[in-house]
């Protein structure tokens, strides 16, 4: 171990976001071409190296993991790095150990995450219509995430609810989904769709401010501002009329990136210090070198040194090209 993470600008690093596979067995058209490539296997860290470098972090003071994709339940034996980064939830060193999922195998994995020291779960649903849901997701099946959700509840996971607003997509059906999620005791969460990666669609067309999405609500629901904070950059108000929360993710209309706390590890065992900038620290290299962390520990102060001030997504006709050319899928968001 040694001293805590703090970048040039006096924030604290305490949240690594851990993208286990860039694989996911759903092709979201905001997310990914329909034919789009992954990284070579042979590149790919184990399972224990992941698990030496969120250690590693731990021991630097980061108190919450998310494991995120493409979708980490398709990674082989994820379970395995689940059940021992578990161990440092256990033994009070990591406070919260988490997951993004789409949530397609969900039903499989509820009961063992759970016994693994995981408390709560992020799942994207974007529509409610089963067509639309295999439009969105190219072939996902909606009736098996509701299952994998229905089981995940069951087993005592609280669940907040992922939707990209994509306009003349789901814009319409999200009093519906609001409805639902708070029905179920779920938050839900709106999220900007962000400019990473090629897709097949034109995303200025899809793009839906959520200022805009706001106000439209405000016709059917009143809002009440709450503290309510998880880490993340989500900002939640109470739905008076449902008791539940919503959050709102705008990255666009909204930076959040004053208050960023976050490093994202990919699955190659490149840091990126921002979702929206492409500069990265190696940290395979040094973690290969020795058993120790001495190297490690190295470069991860070094890549901290480095995190930049946030990023600056634009979406209109102009920039008609990803802000960058890496997916969403390759940092999990
Ligand atoms: P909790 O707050 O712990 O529930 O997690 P979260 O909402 O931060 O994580 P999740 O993986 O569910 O991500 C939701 C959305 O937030 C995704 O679209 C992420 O890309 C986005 N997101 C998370 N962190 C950042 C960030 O630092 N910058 C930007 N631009 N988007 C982020
Ligand atoms: N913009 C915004 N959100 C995205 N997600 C995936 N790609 C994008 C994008 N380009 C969402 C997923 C998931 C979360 C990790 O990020 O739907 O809920
Ligand atoms: Fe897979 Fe998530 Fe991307 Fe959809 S958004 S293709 S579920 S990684």
């Amino acid at each position: 171990s040694g001293p805590a993470l703090v970048d040039p600008f006096g924030r604290h690093v305490t949240y690594l976001r851990v993208s286990v596979t860039d694989r996911c067995d759903f092709r979201c058209v905001y997310c990914m071409a329909e034919d789009m490539t992954f990284l070579p296997k042979k590149d790919l860290l184990t399972l224990e190296e992941l698990e030496r470098v969120c250690a590693a972090f731990i021991g630097r003071g980061v108190r919450k993991i998310r494991l995120t994709g493409g979708e980490p339940l398709v990674r082989r034996n994820v379970m395995s790095l689940i059940e021992n980064l578990g161990r440092h939830v256990k033994a009070g060193a990591l406070e919260e150990l988490t997951l993004t999922t789409n949530g397609s195998q969900l039903a499989r994995y509820a009961t063992e995450l759970v016994d693994h020291g995981v408390r709560r779960i992020n799942v994207s649903v974007d529509t409610l219509d089963e067509q639309k849901f295999r439009a969105i997701t190219r072939w996902g099946d909606l009736k098996k995430v509701k299952d994998g959700i229905a089981a995940a509840q069951k087993a005592g996971l609280a669940i907040k609810i992922n939707a990209v607003a994509l306009k003349g997509v789901n814009d319409d059906e999200i009093p519906e989904m609001i409805r639902w999620a708070h029905g179920e005791g779920m938050d839900l969460t709106l999220i900007e769709t962000m400019p990473l990666g090629d897709i097949d669609g034109d995303r200025t067309e899809q793009y839906l401010p959520l200022s805009v999405l706001r106000a439209q609500l405000m016709d059917q629901f009143t809002f009440a501002d709450i503290p309510y904070k998880t880490g993340g950059p989500a900002r939640y108000v109470e739905v008076k009329e449902t008791g539940g929360r919503l959050g709102f993710i705008t990255p666009l209309t909204h930076n959040f990136c004053e208050s960023c706390n976050r490093v994202r590890l990919t699955c190659t065992g490149t840091l990126f210090m921002c979702l929206g900038q492409e500069d990265a620290a190696d940290l395979r290299a040094p973690l290969r070198a020795s058993d120790d962390n001495d190297l490690l520990n190295t470069a991860i102060d070094e890549a901290i040194s480095r995190k930049p001030k946030g990023h600056d997504f634009i979406i209109d006709r102009r920039h008609n090209k990803p802000a960058l050319s890496r997916h969403m899928s390759v940092t999990g968001g």
